[in-house]
């Protein structure tokens, strides 16, 4: 995920600044970069790679000046590279910026820019916010920003400097979190407190459509007509390794708390008045009509996401789907042709039995459309279509938003398909359109949950085993569930289809056995609740997550724990029924005493065979 650092005192900026984007290296990035003013201009430098080879640059030629601004990228618009790379400037260099977040309207102002007579160097969507502030520019940086604000769709935190007002530094908030610290004759903008708590702990969380201006002796707060405001100050008391963490124990534990806003962001641009959009994915009807079979390819958690896009496809654009591991793929001969679709999911794009089934395909001529989470990465440079999920840098072992976002990079495609073949009604795409806008509050209601399901983990924190059992898309739910049980917590796990269970699992079902039903679906429900009342006469502990609805049946079937989820649209649900089982495996693994974001045996990226 990008980070920002902004410095204005009466220190040397660019050590302030390199040290602050050190502190958020561990968000991930791909290039940095920085700005700063000295004798009457802005100077800058910005570099693909790692910091280190900024600070290579740095050595040979070092900015001077004590107000400046500073950024890691993790690209999003545009490949990483040095001139994809931020600080972005304004053709006269006077006004320099950097951003977090996503543009979603950057196209249009883009093409209303150039249109002006601006010249692009890149491809991101930040540079159109340095033009977009140049074009309102008449001496006031402050109005330029609000004004700028005001055209800009999506989410952005954004650091701004101008070098006609060499002591001031700009910053704005919409759906991308940045905070001011506040120093003595000094003053800091970043977005994530370890990046300045080495200077201060007086921090100020800006909320969405606010503006801050800092000099080295002031900060004011501004709403977005301009109008002053108050702030109240936060004293940050974690440490500085808590607080790389947000406050939160584990990065796993935070990564499931960022899932609002991971979907929010997989989303933006990308459901519009007009329908569904997705920009990247460039098949045609024509191309659709030529394909005869699609393969869905994937490992791990990226494959269980895959599970469900058959599930969506099917669906809603009729295409029968086969789907297999990747490490199944490579090594089985399969059948594969021109007129072939390969799907492939992966969050780190460099995974190496998936890479392979892609190298496979294209040799057969097939088309490749990957989901990934990592611009510019193996899978990415490989594929003809792509859709980034967008979720912003996993770091613990275990993927949690990176799969959520992927189920509903899933359900896009699948109404794209649907609407190229003409198998979409209106009424159907903008219904689910809308439940999938809703699903972030619906991860909320999840996430609101974690003490009980904590309570529950921790009651039941020496079972030997866990089962997992649900119908159709809850079964895909489920197998997900069950493995994030089993590589955090080393329970011994399993997922079964609710109706295979008399065919022979049911026989593991004894007094005590604990049992996690995911029944959101209504067309099943009944049927599952049959199978409730089967493993509950045989003393099994259940905890079942449903519909609102259906909660006096299930309390009623003598389920211990029920957590229901409301305004539920049946194919959305495996979204936020998710964040319950993840939040299980999370808590059971903490009662467990174990290494949540480390796991024995795992590796984040699985780049060997
Ligand atoms: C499990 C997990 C793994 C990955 C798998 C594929 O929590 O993270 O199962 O999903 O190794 O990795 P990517 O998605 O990077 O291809």
């Amino acid at each position: 995920m990008c980070g920002i650092v902004g410095y204005v005192g009466d220190r040397q900026a660019q050590d302030i600044l390199v040290n602050g984007l050190e502190k958020l290296e561990y968000r991930g990035y791909d290039s940095a970069g920085l700005a700063v003013f000295d004798e009457g201009k802005i100077d800058y430098q910005k570099k693909k790679g790692r910091i280190q080879q900024l600070k290579e640059v740095l050595d040979e030629k070092p900015l001077a000046g004590s107000v400046g601004i500073g950024h890691t990228r993790w690209a999003t618009h545009g490949e990483p590279s040095d001139v994809n790379a931020h600080p972005h400037v304004s053709s006269d260099e006077k006004i320099a910026v950097v951003h977090n977040g996503i543009i979603e309207n950057y196209m249009e102002l883009k093409d209303k820019l150039i249109k002006e007579g601006y010249e692009f160097q890149s491809d991101t969507d930040t540079e159109v916010v340095a033009h977009l502030l140049d074009s309102y520019y008449d001496g006031d940086i402050f109005e330029a920003a609000k004004k700028t604000a005001k055209d800009l769709k999506g989410s952005y935190s954004l650091g701004i400097m101008s070098s006609d007002d060499p002591d001031k530094l700009i910053a704005i908030r919409k759906n991308s979190p940045l905070i001011i610290g506040m120093g003595e004759n000094e003053n800091f903008i970043a977005s994530d407190v370890p990046a300045i708590l080495e200077h201060t702990r007086n921090i100020y969380y800006l909320d969405n459509d606010e503006i801050a201006v800092l000099t080295k002796d002031s900060v004011d707060f501004y709403d977005e007509d301009g109008n002053s405001i108050e702030k109240k100050e936060t004293v940050i008391t974690w440490d500085p390794e808590d607080a790389e963490k947000g406050g939160y124990p584990y990065f796993m534990l935070k990564e499931i708390n960022e899932q609002p806003k991971a979907i929010e962001d997989t989303l933006i641009g990308r459901i519009t008045e007009d329908g569904i959009k997705l920009d990247d994915v460039i098949i045609t009807k024509e191309d659709l009509d030529k394909i005869d079979h699609v393969h869905i390819v994937a490992c791990g958690t990226a494959y269980n996401a895959g599970l469900l896009g058959k599930a969506f496809i099917e669906k809603y654009a009729r295409i029968p789907i086969e789907i297999e591991t990747a490490s199944e793929y490579r090594y089985k001969d399969p059948i594969i042709t021109e007129n072939t679709l390969l799907i492939v999911l992966s969050q780190s794009g460099e995974t190496a039995d998936t890479l392979a089934a892609i190298d496979i395909a294209k040799k057969a001529g097939a088309r490749v459309l990957a989901i990934t989470n990592v611009v510019g990465s193996s899978v990415a440079r490989e594929a003809d279509d792509i859709l980034y999920t967008n979720a912003g840098p996993e770091i613990a072992v275990a993927s949690t938003k990176a799969y959520v976002t992927q189920v509903a990079c899933m359900l896009l495609i699948a109404l794209h398909l649907a609407k190229l073949k003409g198998l979409l009604s209106e009424e159907d795409q903008k219904r689910i359109a809308e439940s999938l806008l809703n699903s972030p509050k619906q991860i909320e209601e999840a996430l609101e949950a974690s003490e009980e399901i904590e309570e529950f983990a921790y009651e039941n924190k020496d079972l030997h085993d866990v089962y997992l059992i649900g119908r159709g898309l809850d079964y895909d739910s489920c197998i997900e569930g069950s493995l994030k049980i089993k590589e955090i917590s080393y329970v011994h796990s399993e997922s079964f289809s609710a109706g295979e269970l008399k065919h022979g699992p049911i026989a593991l079902v004894e007094d005590g056995t604990v049992l996690l039903v995911v029944a959101t679906q209504d067309k099943t429900f009944d049927k599952l609740l049959s199978n409730i009342l089967e493993v509950r006469s045989r003393g099994a502990k259940v905890l079942a997550i449903a519909q609102e609805k259906h909660r006096d049946a299930l309390e009623k079937a003598g389920v211990e724990k029920v957590f229901c989820i409301t305004d539920l649209e049946d194919d959305i649900a495996p979204i936020p029924a998710v964040v319950y089982l993840q939040l299980f495996a999370y808590y059971l693994a903490v009662a467990r005493g174990c290494d949540v974001d480390k796991p024995k045996n795992l590796a984040k990226s699985v780049t060997v065979e």
